[in-house]
């Protein structure tokens, strides 16, 4: 099953996975990293500044997890933007070596296929930070993906476009349309970390690694990797039946595991 570690709040959380980075860059300088957006990771790139200070990154590297179909790259709100922004400049990543899904309607047909060859070029992805909606998507999954799917377009639901409207200046600039990869895509990464914050993921994330696994709740299918690390602050944790269980086996975890 997946591992969960409640932590006491997204710092804690965010330096936590940030170890895990540098440890993972240390042992192999071009480590490939699965890069997501929204605001759940920020405290994840947050802490790689500082931890990150004055290593050679300079052959990391990264595929971000979706994009939305249509934007314009260069928009503030773009994942192309956000990852460069957020990920690239700050921790001083070589922009050639980070893919993001290309968005753009003139190759659109084909953009799935070239991003799930490029990531397979680079021998898969060490390790995927994912974030999780409210409705239980992770990347841009949304209920009813197959775990079985590969990069592709997808209808964003009126929930994400919602959630995702605070970014843009009303909803109906919020793009319908997005580029994501699949669940399949995400479960050939060989280390998941999911993390979450707050009341609001609560259930999602009780669903996720509690709940059976259903295409009703794409999350779920973390259950299907064999190694998943779920790393949520208290609220986030609170509808989880397990979470003393959880708490007990972290405190009780040789420190030469990691996470
Ligand atoms: C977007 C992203 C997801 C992200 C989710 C949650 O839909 N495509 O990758 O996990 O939002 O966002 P946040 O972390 O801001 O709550």
């Amino acid at each position: 099953m997946a591992e969960v570690v409640i932590v006491e709040n997204a710092e804690a959380a965010g330096a936590l996975v940030a170890t895990e980075i540098v440890e993972l860059i240390e042992r192999r300088a071009d480590a490939v990293l699965g890069l997501a957006t929204g605001s759940t990771p920020l405290p994840v790139y947050q802490a790689l500044r500082t931890q990150l200070a004055g290593r050679d990154v300079s052959q990391v590297r990264g595929f971000a997890l979706d994009e939305y179909v249509g934007i314009d790259p260069a928009h503030p709100e773009s994942y192309r933007s956000v990852i460069t922004r957020e990920v690239v400049e700050p921790l001083g990543l070589d922009p050639q070596r980070i893919h993001v899904p290309n968005g753009a309607l003139a190759t659109i047909q084909h953009a799935g296929d070239d991003y799930e060859a490029a990531i397979d070029a680079a021998g898969g992805v060490d390790l995927q930070i994912l974030g999780i909606g409210t409705d239980g998507h992770i990347g841009f999954n949304e209920p009813g993906s197959s775990f079985a799917s590969r990069t592709r377009v997808k209808t964003l639901t009126e929930q994400t476009r919602e959630d995702n409207a605070r970014f843009f200046d009303s909803i109906d600039d919020v793009p319908m349309h997005c580029i994501t990869q699949g669940l399949g895509t995400i479960l050939k990464a060989r280390h998941l970390v999911l993390l979450a914050f707050g009341e609001g993921k609560a259930e999602a994330v009780a669903g996720a690694v509690e709940g059976p696994l259903t295409a009703l709740l794409p999350g779920s299918a973390i259950q299907l990797h064999p190694h998943a690390t779920i790393v949520v602050d208290e609220a986030a944790a609170s509808r989880l039946a397990l979470a003393d269980y959880y708490r007990y086996t972290f405190a009780n975890k040789p420190a030469w595991q990691g996470i």
